[in-house]
């Protein structure tokens, strides 16, 4: 797919640049041709002699010699796409603020290819409200991210911030020129269950194991979508080429499902937690000797899915799911207009489908309901996707 593919690497400073010469190996396996831009930061943890080695191109790091060279617009022209990797929060900032101060801004700003943008920083940076609503305006401005992922850090610090592996960031490059019907169309799909915490070490939640969310984003990535996935605590790794936000509660689900507009379509498979603790302890409960057990009051969480379907900018197109064990379509059918949604994908639950590979599922619309056989989860997506496309085309 990336073959004779035009790649600009801009490589901004973080100690995680060694990973970008591991990317453009993998990119030019697939026979991608990449030229580098180094920038002043990016100087530090990577060389030009490297790059120039790897890429067996000229490297630019300097817009005057560049426009003695090549020229910041000429290279700007020449890339089918742009990446930064790794991205600072700095050149985030940057670029969120359209500096063209240095050659690669200059270039960020003067190249019409798509841009993905690979964050690498301490968590406490990427947390940061400045940094939050650089990477939301970008995302605004049709910015595609890779990341950052957590994991271990330079520091000894735990949170997201972490560069995307190079594999990873390979995905996400091959997902900028996902040819097919959903190309240019933004998706936003939930997964898996949402925890409740009662106290630091408890928390309330269910079975979903996140598997058929997952498969729908995976089949509207391969119909060329893209696709932001929100996703409940799962032991499934991210979708190639999809972006991923990991939450816990069903407050911040609804967070980034907001922030991840505007958006197509949205279809909400996650398991929400209908009800979380009304005041969640800060420290664990501990068990009194004599007293009973606790009394535990709940209060309703919000309805991500009717929410968004009377939000604002609310996608053309929104799907909701509705687990039933009994009168499957007439739960479906009012639960549509409850809601607010176009579509519901009712699913049959009186079998083995939380964790399990196979689903029986009827979709209903205020036209007609259509019954699927029962069929393997990534067949339902496959079959979900499919109708999203001849939905817009
Ligand atoms: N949903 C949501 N936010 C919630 C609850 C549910 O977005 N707080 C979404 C789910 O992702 C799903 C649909 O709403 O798309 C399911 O609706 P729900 O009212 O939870 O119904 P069921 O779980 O199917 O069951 P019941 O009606 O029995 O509660």
């Amino acid at each position: 797919m990336l073959h004779g593919r035009k790649i600009l690497l801009i490589v901004s400073g973080s100690v995680a640049a060694f990973k970008a010469l591991m990317l453009i190996r993998l990119l030019r396996a697939e026979g991608a041709r990449v030229r580098a831009v180094l920038t002043a930061g990016g100087a530090r943890f990577a060389t030009k002699e490297s790059l120039a080695a790897i890429t067996g191109e000229p490297v630019s790091d300097d817009l005057w010699a560049a426009e003695n060279e090549i020229g910041h617009i000429r290279l700007a022209r020449w890339a089918d796409a742009v990446v930064v990797a790794p991205t600072s929060a700095s050149r985030l900032a940057q670029m969120a603020q359209g500096l063209a101060g240095d050659l690669a801004g200059c270039i960020l700003l003067a190249t019409r290819a798509p841009v993905l943008a690979a964050p690498a920083m301490n968590p406490a940076m990427w947390a940061h409200p400045a940094t939050v609503a650089n990477a939301a305006l970008l995302r605004s401005r049709g910015i595609r991210f890779v990341g950052p992922g957590e994991g271990p850090m330079a520091e000894p610090e735990s949170g997201p911030g972490r560069l995307s592996e190079p594999e990873e960031m390979l995905a996400a490059i091959r997902a900028l020129f996902a040819e097919g019907p959903l190309k240019g169309r933004h998706v936003l799909v939930t997964a898996g269950p949402t925890q409740e915490p009662i106290d630091p070490v408890r928390y309330i939640s269910n079975r979903s194991s996140g598997k058929q969310g997952h498969a729908i984003a995976t089949a509207l990535a391969a119909l060329g979508a893209r696709v932001t996935l929100v996703t409940g605590p799962v032991a499934l790794p991210a979708p190639p080429g999809v972006e991923v936000k990991r939450i816990e509660t069903a407050r911040e689900m609804l967070a980034a499902c907001e922030a991840a507009l505007p958006a197509d379509a949205a279809i909400f498979n996650a398991a929400v937690a209908d009800w979380r603790v009304a005041h969640e302890a800060g420290q664990k409960l501990k068990k009194e000797p004599g007293a009973g057990a606790p009394t535990i009051e709940m209060t309703l969480n919000p309805d991500i899915l009717a929410a968004i379907s009377k939000h604002a900018s609310r996608p053309r197109l929104v799907v909701g799911f509705a687990a039933e064990t009994e009168r499957v379509i007439e739960h479906a059918r009012s639960k549509l207009a409850r809601k607010g949604c176009d579509w519901i994908v009712a699913n049959d639950v009186s079998g083995d489908v939380f964790g399990g590979g196979e689903n029986t599922v009827h979709l209903v619309s205020a036209t007609g309901v259509e019954d699927w056989p029962r069929m393997a989860k990534e067949e339902v997506g496959e079959r979900l996707a499919a109708r999203v496309a001849e939905f817009f085309a």
